[in-house]
């Protein structure tokens, strides 16, 4: 249907359109950091180190047939090793490659760009007091940004319109919030960049999907979220950085939902 053409023709590949333009980066211009800055003197939390002592499933095949979108929690606070796992799982920095712009990490990335911060809204995480708080690959340490007063009706205000379980975003222990900054990806691949950024972003949610079952938590994706509450409920501007995908985490319940 006409309707459709526009927004089909986005899932397409067109390359061709890259034969006609010179990309900034052909231009010569300078690229964006993979890391967004930060106040050196805010509050900085190290993330305990990564090892395999957290998992209780190592078996892959296991995890992958065991996966499922998790939508109930108890009320048991996750651990900061918990924490610390899943961010390197789905964000963590393996190596910089020598044009200081580019990352090698446990997900794929079109180009290597990595479009992507993590913001972290948090209830329960032993250790933590409830807030904002945003994760920094390189140092694998996150930064508190601020608290969330009226946590519980601010989220489900964000999260409305939930197609299975209402409200159940506000009661997980921690939310993913992965933002994008689309500049990242435009500077190599211009209008290319979009479809590229949503794939990508893809890799990242499953990467959380298959390390929360490793660990025996439950997650959930949620693509449904009111843009605007969501990027002021982060102090983003909406243009150059907003939010692009959620996941909800926590200990899973007795029911915890699962078909
Ligand atoms: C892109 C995407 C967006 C999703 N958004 C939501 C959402 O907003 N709310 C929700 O409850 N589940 C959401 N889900 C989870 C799906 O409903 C779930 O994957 C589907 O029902 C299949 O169940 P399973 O994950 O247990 O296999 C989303 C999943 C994906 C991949």
């Amino acid at each position: 249907m006409e309707r459709y053409k526009e927004h089909r023709d986005f899932l397409k590949a067109d390359f061709s359109i890259l034969d006609k333009i010179e990309t900034d980066r052909q231009k010569g211009l300078p690229a964006i950091p993979f890391q967004k800055d930060y106040n050196k003197n805010a509050d900085i939390i190290k993330l305990p180190e990564v090892t395999r002592s957290v998992i209780k499933k190592s078996d892959i095949y296991d995890c992958l047939e065991d996966r499922r979108s998790v939508r109930l929690y108890s009320e048991e606070s996750m651990s900061l090793e918990e924490l610390s796992y899943l961010l390197w799982a789905t964000q963590g920095i393996q190596k910089v490659m020598g044009n200081q712009v580019s990352t090698l990490r446990r997900v794929p990335s079109g180009g290597a760009s990595h479009p992507f911060e993590t913001y972290l809204i948090i209830n329960r995480v032993s250790t933590l007091k409830k807030g904002i708080y945003r994760y920094l690959p390189l140092e694998h340490c996150l930064i508190f940004i601020n608290e969330l007063e009226q946590f519980e009706s601010k989220i489900d205000a964000a999260t409305p319109k939930q197609p299975f379980v209402q409200n159940f975003v506000s009661k997980s222990a921690v939310i993913f919030a992965w933002s994008c900054i689309p500049y990242r990806a435009e500077y190599k691949f211009d209008l290319t960049a979009h479809k590229k950024i949503l794939i990508d972003v893809g890799h990242v949610c499953q990467n959380l999907y298959l390390a929360c079952e490793s660990i025996d938590l439950g997650t959930c994706a949620i693509g449904i979220y009111d843009q605007k509450l969501m990027d002021t409920m982060l102090g983003l501007d909406g243009e150059d950085e907003f939010v692009i995908y959620l996941a909800a985490i926590g200990k899973k319940g007795d029911n915890d939902g699962r078909k």
